[in-house]
This record gives C-alpha cells, structure tokens and sequence, in this order.
C-alpha cells in the first residue's frame, strides 16, 4: 500500500523521488506525488494515476528544482483516487508538506476543529488534517511542532514532513506503519522500504513506533516519543539492486517464480549442520517446547495458505494439535489461547495490519509469538518473541511466489527442529525427512523444468469463467493456494474445494466443459482424489491433474497431467504450487493481465 519516499542532500531531488516512487510501485497504489523545496517556496506536482504520469508531467523531474523533498503513491481510503486527494498535501500558508501512511482515526474531530480555526481543506483525506496541525501548532521551532503535531494523531502514521523555513531539512516520522532512514555521504533518504533505497546507499536506521528523525545533508539525529535524542544503530542493507530488478523477466513474478530454488536454498541450507536441524533463533530446550499444548498458527492470505499446508507436519512430526486461523478473524474472536499456546506468525511483508493485530490480542492473552518473516526488522519481527527470516530476498510482485514457499521450507524445518527434540520424529522417519529438506531447492528446479507444457496448457484453459481446485489434505492446501493464485492475477473466477466435499453441493455447479484442476500429490489419498476426479468427468468437467511424476494411473483418469518430482506427503506442497503458480501466471498473460500489479491489490496490507 501506500509509499513514501523524501531525500535532502546536494542533488536534484525530484527525478530521485521519481525513481523512488518507482520502485515502490510494487505496493499497489492509484495516484502519486512530489513536493519539492525550491526557491523559497515548496512546490508540489500530484496526480491520479501512474508514477510514469508525473514524470511525464514534471519532464522527469526537471520542473521541480529543488534538492530536497518528499514524495508518495498512494493507494486511496478516504476519498477517491483524484489528484486533489493525491499527496503531498500542502499548509493553507504554503509552508508545510505532508506525506501520509496509515489511517488518522480521530481525522473527522481533529478537521472539524480545524475548520472551526479557520482552515479550508482541498482533499478528503484523513492526512490533510496532519499538514492543517503542522501549521496551527507552528511555534518556530519545527521539531516542537511536529511533536505537538503527532501529539494530537491517533491512528497509525509514517510522514514525511517538509517546511519551508528549514529548507534542507525532513522530518520523518513513524507509529505502525513502516519507514526506513537511509544514511548517506552527504545525502539523507526515507523510505517505507528498503527497495526505494538500495540505489543510494546500503546502511539503514530502523525506527520503531513513535520514534521520529531529523534529516539534513549533514546527517540523521533520532529522537524517542518525548523528543530524547537516541542512539540508533545502523544496519546494512543486504538486499541488492539487482534483487530488486527484473533482469532480463517479462515480469518480477516469473522472476521470482525461477529463483525459488535459490531462495529455498537461502531459508534451509544455514540452518541444517551435522544432519540435524538447528533454528539458533528459535533454540528452545525440549522441556521449554513441552510447555506448549497447542499451536495456532496466523496469518493473511498465501501466508494463511501456507500454514495450512505446514499444519500437517507439525501435527505429523510434533504430535502438537494446530490450527490455523486467519488473522482477520482471530483479532476479533475470543481465541482460547495462553501461555501454552505457541503462536506461529506468518507474514512475507512483516506489515500486514491484521496480522499484527491478531498477534497483539493474542499475546496479550499469554502467547508466545514465533514470527516467519521475510522483511527484516518489520514490524511484526519486532514484535515476535522470536522470529526465523526466510530470507527470499525482496519480493516485487503482488502475487506471491518464493515468499510462499520459503515460508513453507521453514514451517518443514520447524516441525523437524522441534519433533526432534520433543521426540515424536523418530530415528526411522528422520532420515528421509532430512534428504528430502536438503534436497527440496534442487527438486524445486526439476518441477519448474517439468512444466514447459505449461504455457500450451494456459492456451486451453484462459478462456474459462471459473476454474475449481480440488484435493485432499496436503493437496488441499495447495489447491486453495493454486485458486488464490488464478484469481488475483488473472480475475478469473477460482475457487477451491476440498475434493471430498464436493458431493456435498459443489459438485451441482460442474457441467460440460467445466475446468477442474485436480491436485493429486499426496501418495496416501491420490487413489481417493481419483475418484473424485472420475466423479467430475462424468459430469462433463475437464480435468488437469497435478501428480507425483511415476504415477501412470493417472495419465488415463485426466485430460491433461501436470507432473512434478516425487517426495514426500508432508513436503509435497512445496513442489505441487509451483506448476499452480506457473499456470496462473501463463493464463494471466494470455488474458494480458498486468501480472505484477493486479488491479485492486496491494503487496503489503498495512491497513484492515
Ligand atoms: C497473495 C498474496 C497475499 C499475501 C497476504 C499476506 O499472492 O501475496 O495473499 O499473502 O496479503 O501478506 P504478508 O505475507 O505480507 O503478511
């Protein structure tokens, strides 16, 4: 969602900003904006529509001279995507400018006090009401102002705040809502990520909720909520330019789709030494992990789809009852959880605004939290009692791809860590296991090799209205991923269903022709699957089956078959998503779907 971008240095700023905002295209957004510092006076430029938009409009940058300024996508809440509603939003006296993140809960008080005072508004938006404070609480000193400013802020908020009598200097800002400093020569940045700011610089300043910074060339100082100068660390970015690139891919999510088994290499090989499992992040004892009566595992989304997948090897290796509750429902739910529960946080963006709440309520609630994060240092690292990266490396594309599947090469690790040590996964069943983990990013490799039939196959199926995903278990699990996939890229109706339910109603809806991608990966239930399938075909439907390379029974059963390498039940999902990626991919770009950005969608969900 929403980006922010601001620079203060001795270069040019706009066609920085520009650049910035570009690459923080990738969060979903319908308007965006720069305010420069020119001469004397900020100059703002905004616009509905693309980043591409305002440059043209600017001439790349060149229109707004100024070197240092602040700049935003927006991804529209209160009011619709317009140019007025775009940011940056401007003082009635021209002085202050202001880029949002997040909501302002008490905006209606706080605008009609304003009102009251005087001020006249341009925008609906809740964060013109920010740039309205600025000006009425504006005592000289700025950083007062903004103090008194956020003071009176409830909600949750990253700014970005320029004022023309500091004409190089930022204020940056941030209650739960992302926002990274950027530590330069000469030159400071922020960013709500640290893909705006791989091309500038490498070393980072990570502020937490209700921190905010002072910026100018010269340097970074960072103050706590009371305005106390804090010493900040700063960290290194290790995150390339080139990661964050297509390099040579149509799109960032067939890129990301081919780097999976490099990623899953990245999330596994560090943490296996000796032929034993070690999570030095998560080195609990056996008798710390035996405390723990149930796990619940959170999260939104793939990320949901994920846990789902993975609650059949914690159940299978750790003999722990898990469930998996969408974080949406769970913040709001009276969730029996405790002390005993171990709750398992699942985020690729570290950002996401349900998780982070259903997180809060349940360890207010005595849970302790392991967070599987992909962002480092975000928020919901942050908060986690202990957290595993998964160590995809940025991931661009809205739809994802190596975040889904690192988080299920860590939940695997997990459950072989902690059977292990609790004792459920014994010396018979562990070998295999082990093979299997170590050998999942070379396994990943064959079953993308495996699917060059894939693109002839979208050719067959792009023309449907509605696809149904079926499975059992495992293979379940992943047909709800393989729907989630289908329908956010390519807007085709996709809906999964456990395949033993469908004589319950769903099978009324299958009639000639009806595609039904059939998931068959799970060696103990595949012969039960088949009979489902052989259910579906007399009805009409077309099927495309997904199955463990070897399994000849099938070819006969389906029309069409997908095979992927052989491995075990517990592990198989990880294999089984990727011809569900690669086929919602292909179907989307036969339909010319804007694959990476998919409209209506935003890549980090920071608001409910
Ligand atoms: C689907 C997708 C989303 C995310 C969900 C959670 O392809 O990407 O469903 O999985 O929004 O996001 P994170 O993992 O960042 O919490």
């Amino acid at each position: 969602m929403c980006g922010i971008v601001g620079f203060t240095g001795a270069r040019e700023t706009a066609p920085l900003l520009l650049e910035g905002l570009k690459r923080l295209e990738y969060r979903g957004y319908d308007s965006a904006g720069i305010a420069v510092m020119g001469d004397q006076v900020i100059q703002v430029e905004k616009v509905s529509g693309k980043v591409q938009k305002l440059s043209d409009k600017t001439d790349g940058g060149a229109a707004v001279p100024g070197c240092t300024g602040i700049g935003h996508t927006r991804w529209a809440t209160h009011g619709a995507p317009t140019d007025l509603n775009a940011h940056p939003h401007l003082s009635n006296d021209g002085r202050f400018a202001v880029v949002h993140n997040g909501i302002i809960e008490n905006f209606a008080e706080l605008r009609e006090e304003l009102i009251a005072a005087g001020y006249t508004f341009q925008s609906e938006t809740d964060t013109e009401v920010i740039v309205h404070l600025l000006e009425s609480f504006d005592g000289g000193d700025l950083k007062t102002t903004v103090m008194r400013t956020v003071a009176r802020l409830e909600g949750s908020y990253a700014l970005g705040v320029l004022c023309s009598d500091k004409p190089d200097t930022l204020y940056a800002v941030k209650e739960a809502s992302p926002l990274i400093l950027g530590v330069g020569i000469g030159e400071n940045y922020f960013a709500s990520d640290v893909t705006a700011l791989v091309s500038y610089t490498k070393n980072a300043i990570y502020l937490d909720d209700g921190d905010f910074a002072e910026l100018t060339p010269a340097g970074i100082t960072v103050f706590d909520s009371t305005g106390k100068k804090i010493e900040k660390p700063v960290s290194r970015i290790t995150w390339t330019v080139e990661a964050a690139e297509k390099g040579g891919y149509d799109h960032f999510m067939l890129k990301e789709i081919m780097e999976q088994p490099a990623a899953v290499r990245a999330a596994i090989a560090p943490r296996v030494k000796d032929g034993e499992v070690h999570l030095d992040e998560f080195d609990l004892s056996p008798e710390e992990l035996k405390q723990f009566n149930k796990i619940v595992i959170t999260a939104c989304g793939s990320a949901y789809y994920a846990g789902c997948a993975a609650k059949y090897a914690l159940e299978s290796l750790c003999r722990i009852p898990t469930e998996v509750v969408l974080a949406s429902e769970l913040r709001y739910g009276e969730p029996l959880i405790d002390s005993h529960t171990l709750l398992i946080v699942i985020s690729q963006s570290g950002e996401t605004a349900d998780t982070i709440a259903a997180m809060k309520e349940c360890r207010s609630r005595g849970a302790k939290a392991l967070a599987i994060v992909n962002v480092v240092e975000s928020t919901i690292a942050k908060l986690a009692d202990w957290t595993l990266y998964t160590w995809a490396g940025p991931e661009i594309a809205v739809a994802t791809t190596k975040g889904y599947t690192t988080q299920l090469a860590v939940l695997f690790l997990l459950a072989m860590s902690m059977g292990r040590k609790l004792g459920t996964l014994d010396d018979d069943r562990y070998p295999a296991l082990l093979y299997d983990i170590l050998r999942l990013p070379k396994l990943i490799q064959n079953a993308i090799d495996l699917n060059h039939g894939i693109p002839a196959l979208a050719k067959k199926y792009h023309k449907s209205p509605s696809l149904f995903f079926i499975g059992r278990n495992t293979d379940w699990a992943v047909a709800l991923e393989g729907a989630l996939k289908m329908k956010e890229i390519s807007y085709i109706h996709a809906e999964s269903y456990a395949a033993g339910e469908l004589k319950h109603g769903t099978i009324a809806l299958i009639e000639e022709g009806t595609p039904v991608i059939a998931v068959c990966c799970n060696e103990h239930l595949v012969d039960k699957t088949i009979s489902n399938i052989v259910e579906v075909k007399a009805r009409g439907a077309r099927v495309l089956a997904v199955a463990l390379r070897g399994n000849h029974k099938i070819v006969s059963q389906a029309n069409d078959v997908i095979f992927i390498p052989e491995i075990n039940t517990l592990f198989s999902p990880i294999l089984a998503v990727i011809p569900m990626q690669l086929l919602a991919y292909h179907v989307a770009k036969e339909n010319g779907c804007d694959i990476d950005k998919p409209k209506n969608l935003a890549k980090s969900v920071t608001v409910e």
